[in-house]
């Protein structure tokens, strides 16, 4: 395997390892301002976890479009010229900005919060995964499975909004508030919907690798399933614009496509359950186990956002912890749990893990257990500041705060157990992607 790759690979590991540091560290920070706001502030802690997180998801996600280029559109992308120009300079930027981060110097919007010309490079080194990835687009004979539609749009559409999302850099966007608030949090709605498109595609790349059933990917619900996705990345927007001023319908119907997006992936997982066989559910079993895991975080997403439309209830949650169990109950509980089920795939780790098998599976349910009390937390830290605020009208910050802060103690104690459990499982990847030669292996 090129070095490139053997390089990425380790990269994507890292991400998700200081998202989970740096997670851990943000959530003690929060609770104990006196103890960590000398050297390590969490004004200071979450940007780098934040952008940590997204970094990891997006990356990942491109990691595993270059991995399956060439059993999906027959180039080796691997040793793409494109592909490595990408690799280096999307990895130099990412450094440049935690460093940027380490100076206390910040800049840019939320989520993306360094100084705003580090946006070019790593819009250029988009453009260079973008040439390599349509080069090969452009050759390929059958373009027909959905993971390729999925990962085309991905690309593109992340390409796009990530310009959306810098249009503040122009001043005429920061004339006005509510036109730069806008366009901002419509391009940070978006963009996930682009992303989604990547990780999702690739979602559907590993349920046919694990099947051997190539008709999930070329179905009529699956082909539904990706126009309203498409759809959803376009307009889902109007669900993230609630504090502006905005006809009610549109976040409504941009609501219910999201929630009809995710039933319809619930459904698609549940068709490959039910047609996979037993043998070739054992030779995969622990990138198995990843998409068990997404199904449920999915379906218990749905439920946390089929409540938080009702208006009664939405009047009590909007703006509280509710919102984050969202953000990470999708980003943790869906994404990242794809992307180690389809690294795992990658790196054949079924077959590597050999003793190690155990304390993999131990870590995954410590990390899936914990995972359900930090969500939970959340929902509820969420519940008790809504109903003090509004119900009880409490007006001082402290009082409000104070049975909620005890409900964060027990999401800290439990991210411990997330990110336990998932560092475990990071380390048995690495040992596993330095094994042998070639550390991919595709099942035709
Ligand atoms: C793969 C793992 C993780 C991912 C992808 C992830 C993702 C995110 C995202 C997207 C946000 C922004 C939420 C928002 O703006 O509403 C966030 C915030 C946060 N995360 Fe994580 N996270 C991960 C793991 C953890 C862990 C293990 C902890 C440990 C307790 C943690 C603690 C926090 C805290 C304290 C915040 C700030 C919440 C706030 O500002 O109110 N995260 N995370």
């Amino acid at each position: 395997m090129p070095l490139a790759i053997r390089i990425y690979t380790r990269f994507v590991f890292l991400l998700l390892i200081t998202t989970l540091v740096f997670g851990m560290l943000s959530s003690w920070s929060y609770l104990y301002p006196e103890i960590f706001n000398r050297y390590l502030p969490f004004y200071q802690l979450r940007p780098v976890h934040t952008s940590a997180a997204l970094f990891f998801i997006i990356s990942a996600a491109t990691l595993c479009i270059i991995l399956f280029n060439r059993d999906t559109l027959g180039r080796n992308a691997t040793s793409g010229r494109w592909e490595q120009l990408f690799i280096f300079t999307w990895i130099a930027t990412i450094l440049v900005i935690f460093g940027y981060y380490g100076l206390k110097k910040f800049g840019g919007r939320e989520y993306w919060e360094f100084p705003g010309w580090l946006a070019f490079p790593l819009l250029s080194s988009w453009t260079f995964l973008m040439i390599g990835y349509y080069k090969g687009w452009l050759k390929c004979a059958d373009k027909k499975p959905l993971y390729i539609w999925m990962w085309s749009t991905g690309i593109l559409f992340f390409f796009l909004t990530f310009i959306e999302q810098n249009l503040w850099q122009i001043p005429w966007f920061r004339q006005s508030f509510l036109r730069e608030l806008t366009v901002q949090w419509k391009a940070n709605g978006s963009m996930v919907g682009a992303w989604n498109q990547m990780v999702y595609g690739s979602s559907l790349f590993l349920m046919v690798m694990i099947s051997g059933d190539k008709s999930i990917a070329r179905n009529k619900k699956a082909f539904f399933f990706y126009f309203l996705g498409l759809t959803n990345l376009m307009f889902n927007w109007g669900h993230h614009i609630y504090n502006l001023p905005a006809h009610g319908w549109i976040r409504h119907i941009s609501y219910v496509i999201s929630m009809t997006e995710w039933l319809i992936f619930i459904s698609i997982i549940q068709g490959f359950k039910n047609k996979l066989t037993e043998a070739r559910k054992l030779r995969h079993m622990l990138p198995y186990k990843f998409l068990l895991a997404a199904e449920f975080w999915v379906f218990a997403n749905l439920t946390l956002a089929l409540f938080m439309s009702i208006p009664a209830v939405n009047r009590y949650t909007h703006g509280t912890h509710i919102t984050v169990a969202h953000a990470m109950g999708t980003t943790i509980g869906i994404n990242t749990m794809i992307l180690l089920g389809v690294l795992g795939y990658a790196l054949d780790i079924d077959n590597k893990i050999g003793a190690g098998r155990k304390l993999f599976i131990r870590s995954y349910r410590l990390a899936q257990g914990s995972f359900i009390i930090f969500w939970l937390s959340l929902v509820l830290a969420g519940i008790l500041k809504g109903y003090r605020s509004v119900t009880l009208n409490i007006t001082s910050f402290q009082e409000m705060m104070e049975p909620v802060n005890k409900v964060l103690v027990a999401f800290s104690v439990a991210g411990i157990g997330v990110a336990t459990g998932l560092i475990i499982i990071v380390i048995m990847y690495w040992q596993a992607a330095g094994k042998s030669q070639s550390f991919v292996k595709v099942d035709k």
